[in-house]
């Protein structure tokens, strides 16, 4: 039997998984959900679920993949027999649904960036909304979720190391660069305060309870951490028994809410700045890229330089995303049936291509297909695996955090909170998030 990759380093497992965080989510997801009217509030109840409920998961599900050293598919069998084997095609299909519609976002960030490049900004809303409508339809969006994809199948054919870490070495720190320029940039507008009061530091305390409010903090809280769905356990089978699970769950968490945040701090103060805080709040998938290149359309060439880095960063790390998402059915196929890396990535791609064809040509699939794969799937995953690791198989946490993890009340507190407190958390997220889509869906 050929032995297992394993990551070259710690810092490049660190980086991977924050790659996969790290994403679409962060810069258009957070936009756009933040921009819902939830303000402060949905902001604070975004950081309490990540650090209270989503981490004591996202070191279960690395437990689970770093225990049994198996793909996402065989993970839950290998831990607790056959019975369990619905998991593992949740963890496949879940990633599918994502991955499908995910290639389309990446076509529309690539068109936006290459027009910003050669041709330049739109000189109005109109003007941006018909060049969104361009990139959104026709055969230009075809090409653009084709060639990220083709992108994409590149790196991860190229292995764990070789494609998956090498990228991610070098496509995290620069686009962390890349943003933290932009931020610094964007404090410097007119409205940058304004922007930050209006999304970010507003409370208005009746929005805890709005059930669209509670329905988008779980969703990006766990969209943004690629949990609930095999990415993580994925990624942790490749790992070896000395790395210190808590440790990476919290790096991989802090710099993704740190990227959701500075994000924030660069598309707000735009949005204010130039007055397009209308277009924002009637929120739809397409508003970062009508009302971003429209606000920096008005700022001549310091506005092109701004929309060509935001969209060259937007792509990095969509694709240290893209990769993850590819990663989990490529794996499964391997160990499941023995496949060549290569014959397993060529298989995968192709079915993501066509499974995302419908995305490409509607925006409304494309919605739907993100609030169920996207949103729904990921919490009842998240849900589903603390009751597995916190119930059925909690052994296997204490075994293998007890190898790397010294302190035994970092072990004693994860799994009190995986136990006791994400469960029932959870699930009322879960509850809350469904009732809601369905009430969005009957509107
Ligand atoms: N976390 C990524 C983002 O925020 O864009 C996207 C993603 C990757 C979501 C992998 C879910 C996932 F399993």
């Amino acid at each position: 039997m050929e032995t297992r990759e394993q990551w070259r380093s710690r810092l490049g497992f660190i980086l991977a998984a924050s790659g996969s965080a790290v994403g679409l989510g962060n810069l258009w997801g957070f936009a756009y959900r933040a921009s819902q009217g939830g303000g402060a509030a949905f902001l604070l109840l975004y950081i309490l679920i990540v650090l209270v409920v989503c981490l004591p998961v996202l070191v279960a599900e690395m437990v689970l993949g770093r225990s049994t050293g198996t793909s996402a598919l065989l993970a839950p069998i290998k831990a607790a027999g056959n019975k369990w084997a619905p998991l593992g095609w949740l963890f496949i299909i879940a990633p599918l649904g994502i991955g499908s519609y995910y290639a389309v976002l990446m076509g529309w960030t690539l068109d936006t960036f290459l027009h910003s490049l050669f041709l330049g900004l739109p000189a109005n809303m109109s003007e941006a909304e018909t060049f969104f409508g361009s990139i959104s339809s026709g055969s230009s969006v075809l090409l653009g979720q084709i060639v990220s994809l083709l992108l994409t199948a590149v790196v991860v054919s190229a292995g764990i190391r070789g494609g998956i870490e090498r990228l991610s070495r070098w496509g995290v720190p620069i686009l962390f660069a890349l943003l933290v320029i932009l931020a610094l940039w964007a404090a410097t507008l007119t409205g940058t305060w304004e922007g930050y009061r209006t999304f970010l530091l507003k409370i208005d305390t009746s929005q805890f309870f709005n059930p669209s409010t509670i329905r988008n903090a779980f969703t990006q809280a766990f969209f943004s951490l690629s949990l609930g769905i095999g990415i993580m356990v994925t990624y942790s089978s490749y790992l070896d028994r000395r790395k210190q699970l808590p440790k990476e769950a919290l790096s991989v968490a802090s710099l993704d809410t740190s990227v959701g945040l500075l994000a924030g701090m660069v598309t707000f103060p735009i949005v204010m700045s130039f007055g397009l805080k209308d277009v924002i709040s009637g929120s739809t998938v397409g508003t970062l890229f009508i009302s971003l290149p429209t606000g920096l359309g008005t700022l001549g060439a310091t506005g092109r330089v701004v929309a060509v880095l935001f969209f060259a960063l937007a792509y990095i790390a969509a694709i240290t995303s893209s990769i993850s998402l590819l990663e989990v059915p490529v794996s499964s196929l391997m160990d499941k049936l023995g496949w060549s890396r290569s014959k397993a990535v060529f298989a995968s791609t192709a079915f993501l291509f066509i499974i995302g064809i419908p995305s490409a040509m509607n925006l409304n699939i494309l919605g739907k297909m993100d609030s169920v794969f996207g949103g729904v799937l990921l919490i009842l995953g998240g849900f589903v695996l603390s009751i597995f690791l916190g119930w059925i198989v909690p052994r296997r946490f204490d075994d293998d955090l007890s190898g790397c993890e010294s302190d035994k009340r970092v072990r004693r507190y994860l799994k009190f909170m995986l136990r006791w407190v994400s469960p029932p958390a959870i699930a009322f997220g879960l509850i809350v998030s469904v009732i809601d889509l369905f009430k969005s869906w009957s509107a």
